[in-house]
């Protein structure tokens, strides 16, 4: 069989608008391996509060950890699993704790740059993915063949998220989200080292007014215009290399 072009589609945008689940769908309907950067983060700062170090206050004791612990996706798996020194982290990503301590993780310039660097080697063993984030497109992947860049204002995002919550069983009042996702982007967007910008040559999509399904179409729609010939027919299907992205999250 002859061996496929690479394809990077990078897929970036603030906490809420819906890139995970997108990135998710599309990287399954395109036959593509689907990176989810936010867990890497999450997975960092999961590993850190259960070894009792704050990273608020110990940002030291965070770099020393980022730069010796191994940090693995499972691409078997569907989504993939993440495995910090071989112990599944993957029900730890979304607590509450963790979800609160994470921005005080990825502020971090010596942190950013490790998994930054990780991400890439995942790129150049694979080089065919859709890789989701805040700088996937901007730093990670700047050659990268598609950017995306999804928004939606902040009660958009703050009502799907606290209906998420919902759905997962836990509390959540949509004000209380609202603050949370309105810090996020504050810290998000202003950071000095890889700030959630949308970069000059990504497709910007407004999903506030569009379902899932319907912003999945879209993103699928471009990348199919464009790399057809790169991607796996439609209605879904792998590509021999794509082990990995599979049903809905
Ligand atoms: O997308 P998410 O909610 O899982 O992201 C978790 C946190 O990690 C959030 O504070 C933003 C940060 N993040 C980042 O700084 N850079 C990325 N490439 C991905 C996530």
């Amino acid at each position: 069989m002859a061996q496929l072009s690479p394809l990077i589609v990078t897929l970036d945008g603030p906490a809420g608008s819906g890139k995970s689940s997108v990135a998710h769908r599309l990287a399954r309907r395109l036959g593509l391996r689907f990176l989810d950067t936010g867990a890497m983060y999450r997975g960092l700062t999961a590993v850190c509060l259960d070894r009792g170090i704050d990273p608020g206050r110990e940002p030291a004791a965070v770099v020393e950890l980022a730069g010796k612990v191994r940090m693995e996706f499972d691409w078997g798996t569907d989504p993939p699993r993440l495995y910090v020194e071989g112990r599944d982290v993957t029900p730890r990503l979304r607590d509450p704790d963790v979800t609160a301590r994470v921005s005080d993780v990825a502020v971090l310039p010596e942190v950013r740059r490790v998994l930054v660097r990780a991400q890439q080697r995942i790129g150049e063993s694979c080089p065919r993915l859709i890789s989701e984030g805040r700088d996937q497109g901007s730093v990670v992947f700047p050659g990268a063949q598609v950017k995306f860049y999804l928004e939606a204002s902040p009660h958009v995002r703050a009502k799907r998220r606290a209906e998420q919550l919902r759905q997962e069983g836990r509390a959540a009042e949509e004000s209380q989200v609202l603050v949370g996702i309105q810090e996020r982007d504050r810290r998000d967007t202003g950071r000095s080292e890889g700030p959630l910008i949308c970069p000059e040559d990504a497709i910007r999509v407004d999903t506030s007014d569009l379902t899932l399904d319907q912003v999945v179409d879209r993103l699928e729609a471009h990348v199919r215009t464009r790399y057809g010939e790169a991607v796996a027919g439609p209605g879904g299907g792998r590509s021999s290399d794509a082990a990995g992205p599979g049903g809905p999250r």
